[in-house]
């Protein structure tokens, strides 16, 4: 088919606060160019107290129905592995502070890191079945790992909120997917779990093994010659492990490993996941903006996006910069966005991280902290309320 279907319109969020790398490390001794320049990190969001992955999700998403209105949006997909409910959809949450019509369908979808990615293949076929249909996709997460472990400075939280439609403004998607399964327990988080068990080492083995697997599977359904691309983004769980992947990427194709190659295809990518933290599903679409943002001279051009989830799934596909792309981007917004969160000491940080959402079903009503546009003003019931701040 000749339709060009993709991404026409991408906003971020992230939360109100932000814990610099500096005070972690100053509580915790570590010498902080381990974090700057050994992970390539210099700060995680951090939520507030009525702040969770639907507020970030909602308020990604909110630029987007301004500007493109409500209607023709038959689709809501909310890829998360930091979900809230083990059956209702996030999204449903999302729908209805959003205002979206009743005629709508909803659904969250979960393999770890990876699942916006597959939210993003979903809607290309709802768009290819009918082309007047607009699916919004959104990747929201908020990453903790056990205090005091070596993944708490990994931490992060954002949301990524994308509309899906035929003729996009911004990226079209292009070819064959290269993806590559394997049954590996790197990172994972039962249900009885409010943080995530991980295998450090072995998952970022896993993951190179799967940006090798991702790209033969890639090359063998005809995908296109290292040379054709003009970037890659990638999942960034910090941001160096995008180098150590693009490496791996160079060094499985067969290219010779130019250090300034490496840094021109990669550098730009960073920006927004350096100073956010993991954003999980998030990540490679905060990766992705970064590039359209930070590069000017994308038009028509291809990138690469390599999406990985522990445990793991994951996919290396091409999109093509659509002509004219820059007049539609939000870096404004987005440079807002970051720029306001409200800098937190490691007391602070420490005693939002030890608290928890009550379970006895009673009235607890939460303080109002965001900046955002949407809160969660209580849990009643067992029920949480959500409603615009
Ligand atoms: N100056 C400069 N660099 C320094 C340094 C210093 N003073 N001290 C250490 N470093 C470097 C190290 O040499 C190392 O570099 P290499 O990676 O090139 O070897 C880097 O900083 C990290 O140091 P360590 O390996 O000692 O760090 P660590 O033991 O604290 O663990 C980690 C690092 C395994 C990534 C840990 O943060 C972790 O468990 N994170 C969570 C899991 C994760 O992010 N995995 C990534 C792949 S899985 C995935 O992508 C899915 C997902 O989102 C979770």
């Amino acid at each position: 088919t000749d339709l060009a279907i993709g991404v026409h319109d991408l906003s971020l969020r992230t939360t109100s606060l932000v814990l610099p790398h500096a005070e972690l490390a100053r509580y915790n001794g570590s010498d902080v160019a381990k974090y700057h320049k050994g992970l390539g990190q210099r700060a995680m969001s951090v939520p507030t107290e009525d702040e969770d992955i639907v507020t970030m999700a909602a308020a990604a998403a909110l630029p987007l129905i301004e500007r493109h209105g409500p209607d023709d949006v038959t689709t809501v997909v909310l890829a998360t592995e930091s979900s809230v409910d083990q059956s209702k959809a996030a999204g449903v949450y999302v729908h209805s502070l959003l205002g979206l019509a009743s005629n709508t369908r909803v659904v969250e979808v979960k393999q770890a890191c990876y699942g916006a990615t597959a939210g993003l293949q979903f809607a290309a076929g709802l768009v290819h079945r009918d082309p007047r249909q607009r699916v919004l996709v959104i990747a929201s997460d908020v990453s903790q790992y056990d205090l005091d472990s070596p993944g708490e400075a990994t931490q992060g939280a954002a949301a990524a909120a994308m509309l899906v439609t035929a003729d996009p403004a911004l990226l079209e998607l292009t070819g064959p997917s290269g993806l590559f399964t394997a049954d590996v327990m790197d990172f994972w988080r039962p249900n009885y779990r409010a943080t995530p068990l991980v295998n450090g080492k072995e998952s970022v083995a896993a993951y190179l093994d799967a940006v090798e697997g991702a790209w033969r599977d890639y090359r063998s359904q005809g995908g296109l010659p290292l040379t054709d691309f003009r970037g890659f983004c990638y999942h960034q769980p910090y941001t160096r492990m995008a180098f150590k992947a693009h490496r791996q990427l160079l060094e499985t194709a067969g290219a010779h490993l130019d250090e300034e190659a490496l840094h021109r295809d990669v550098a730009p990518t960073t920006s927004y996941n350096e100073t956010v933290g993991n954003s999980y599903t998030a990540s490679v679409y905060l990766a992705l903006t970064a590039l359209l943002e930070n590069r000017d001279d994308l038009d028509g051009r291809t990138v690469g996006l390599f999406s990985y989830g522990s445990g793991s799934v994951a996919e290396f596909l091409a999109a093509r910069v659509r002509p004219g792309y820059r007049a539609h981007l939000r870096q404004e917004a987005h440079r807002r966005a970051v720029e306001d969160r409200q800098v937190i000491d490691y007391a602070t940080y420490r005693s939002l991280r030890e608290r928890s959402l009550p379970t006895d079903g009673g009235w607890h009503e939460l303080p109002h902290r965001t900046q955002g546009p949407f809160r969660l003003t209580a849990v009643r019931d067992h029920q949480r309320i959500y409603e615009a701040a």
